[in-house]
């Protein structure tokens, strides 16, 4: 017989506790291991569903993302050359659904639909595409609390988020009025983002921002300082989180910091991204965790203080969609994950990767999601915490560090395991994990001699 975790644990806690033990078993102070001491939520990002995928013998029909050129081998669950078919979607949130795992809540990160020519879409059909993924969600979970965030493909055209209320603002505020709070709902219609407690009572609050009107790509912004009052809107919000001894999850689309596969170029305009990183400083006490999505691999960086002392940790998402250029030689297979917290404090404890093997699930005919990785087990680090990641991406730094195998390798979800990062590659990885900042990741880029 095998107990559930939560009572292997629960007995644990107990044993732990009791009087009279002259060995103390665990150090005073530290965390309970497993799920009795810890609460969870799910991520999921960049579905990318393209309506249009179908199986065919005219490789080039199979779907419109992937513009004209022979989908590779395309079966049921998607190809590499295409978004997501509504089944892999589907198979991704019926994992989710039978996993067993108990969660507080749900973020979702962004991008809905499919990467097309611009004129291949409208207002409308993106408004579908967010419409359909919502009521998926919504049909699927129908008690559970989700969080979304809006992507730069959450608009048409794509990248060009406005800084005033728009159609696809509305739509969105009136789509996901069942998960958030008449506040809430009025600064998305406004500006496309928001804050909200996770329940009335907690003290845990999630600030999903639209980083995409800092997006390099979004023209409407150029020149704009404080595009839609967001910055003033931010450090408003997380000054009340301050002096109501909040925590904060962030959550947003594009991320901050450094492209890890590529040279010094941030996916922000540089002039926003200096800006957050400046507010993010100030109030790392109050954030507690920042997750992203949008580069559709799975990466992390942890942010320092100016004196270079790790402050905040933050997580990129990978994305379900599989997709890649033709013009790419590597991608992502289809990926979710779930974190695990404190519910004291709010602490983030530890990070399980699933994911989809898309070659397999193709053949097979069937879709197997499996646990990718824990990542204090891969890493044999304590938790989640800025000093742990930082640590982490110190050995990362070492030649030959088998850790930054391992982290190349779950960049890609496993998907490009013969993959090689040459010293180039690996100097933009190390340094876009440890440096968010502009001075900071020149500085690194020196020190490799790159
Ligand atoms: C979403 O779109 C898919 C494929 O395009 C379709 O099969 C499905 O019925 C739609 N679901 C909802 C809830 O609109
Ligand atoms: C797609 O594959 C077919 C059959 O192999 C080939 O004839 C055709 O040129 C290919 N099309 C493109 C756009 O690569
Ligand atoms: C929130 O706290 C109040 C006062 O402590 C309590 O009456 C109420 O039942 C709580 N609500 C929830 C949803 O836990
Ligand atoms: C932004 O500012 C630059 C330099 O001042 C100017 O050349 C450009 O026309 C401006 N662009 C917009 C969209 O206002
Ligand atoms: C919040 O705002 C108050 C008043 O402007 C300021 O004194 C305080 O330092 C701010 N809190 C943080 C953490 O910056
Ligand atoms: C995925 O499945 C393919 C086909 O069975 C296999 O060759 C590959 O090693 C698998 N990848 C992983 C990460 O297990
Ligand atoms: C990085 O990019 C910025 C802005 O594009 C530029 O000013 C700077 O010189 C670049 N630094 C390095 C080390 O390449
Ligand atoms: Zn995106
Ligand atoms: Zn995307």
């Amino acid at each position: 017989m095998t107990l559930p975790g939560a009572v292997v644990c629960c007995l644990l806690a107990v044993w732990y506790h009791r009087p009279g033990f002259g060995m103390p078993l665990a150090p005073a102070g530290s965390r309970l291991p497993g799920p009795c001491s810890s609460r969870q939520f799910w991520h999921v990002t960049d579905l990318h569903l393209d309506p249009t995928y179908h199986i065919t013998d005219d490789h080039t029909k199979v779907c419109a993302s992937s513009k004209g050129a022979n989908a590779s081998n395309p079966g049921p669950f998607g190809d590499v050359l295409c978004d997501s078919p509504y089944q892999l979607i589907l198979s991704a949130f019926d994992f989710i659904k039978n996993s067993g795992q108990e969660t507080s809540f749900m973020i979702w990160t962004g991008d809905s639909p499919p990467h097309v020519p611009v004129q291949e879409l409208s207002t409308d059909m993106v408004i579908n595409v967010i419409a359909n993924m919502t009521t998926t969600v919504q049909s699927l979970f129908p008690n559970l609390q989700v969080f979304p965030a809006l992507g730069n493909h959450d608009y048409w055209p794509q990248d060009q988020l406005p800084v005033v209320t728009s159609k696809v603002y509305n739509a969105v505020a009136n789509l996901w009025k069942p998960w958030l709070n008449e506040e809430a709902i009025s600064t998305l219609r406004k500006g496309g983002f928001y804050s909200q407690k996770v329940t009335t009572n907690s003290s845990l609050r999630i600030i999903s921002l639209n980083t995409n009107l800092y997006y390099s790509s979004n023209i409407v912004t150029l020149n704009k300082t404080d595009p839609a009052n967001q910055f003033e809107w931010l450090e408003n919000t997380l000054n009340n989180s301050w002096q109501n001894k909040e925590k904060v999850y962030l959550i947003a689309h594009i991320p901050v910091g450094y492209l890890p596969f590529s040279r010094n170029t941030t996916a922000m305009r540089e002039y926003y991204n200096e800006k957050l990183i400046d507010i993010f400083r100030k109030y790392s006490d109050v954030i507690a965790g920042q997750f992203y999505g949008h580069t559709h691999r799975d990466s992390i960086m942890v942010l320092s203080d100016k004196k270079g002392r790790p402050v905040n940790s933050l997580f990129v998402a990978p994305a379900v969609t599989p997709v890649r250029s033709v013009l790419q030689k590597e991608t992502n297979n289809p990926g979710v994950r779930l974190f695990q917290y404190d519910p004291r404090d709010y602490q983030l404890l530890d990070m399980l990767q699933y994911y989809l093997n898309l070659t397999e699930a193709n053949m097979k005919g069937e879709s197997n999601w499996k646990l990718e990785y824990i990542l204090t087990q891969a890493y044999d680090i304590k938790d989640l915490q800025p000093e742990s990641l930082y640590g982490l991406a110190k050995q990362f730094a070492v030649l030959d560090s088998k850790q930054f195998i391992k982290y190349y390798n779950y960049f890609f979800v496993s998907y490009a395991s013969s993959a090689i990062c040459d010293e180039k590659c690996k100097a933009f990885q190390i340094c876009a994990v440890m440096n968010l900042d502009h001075v900071s990741y020149a500085d690194c880029l020196k020190q490799f001699y790159i």
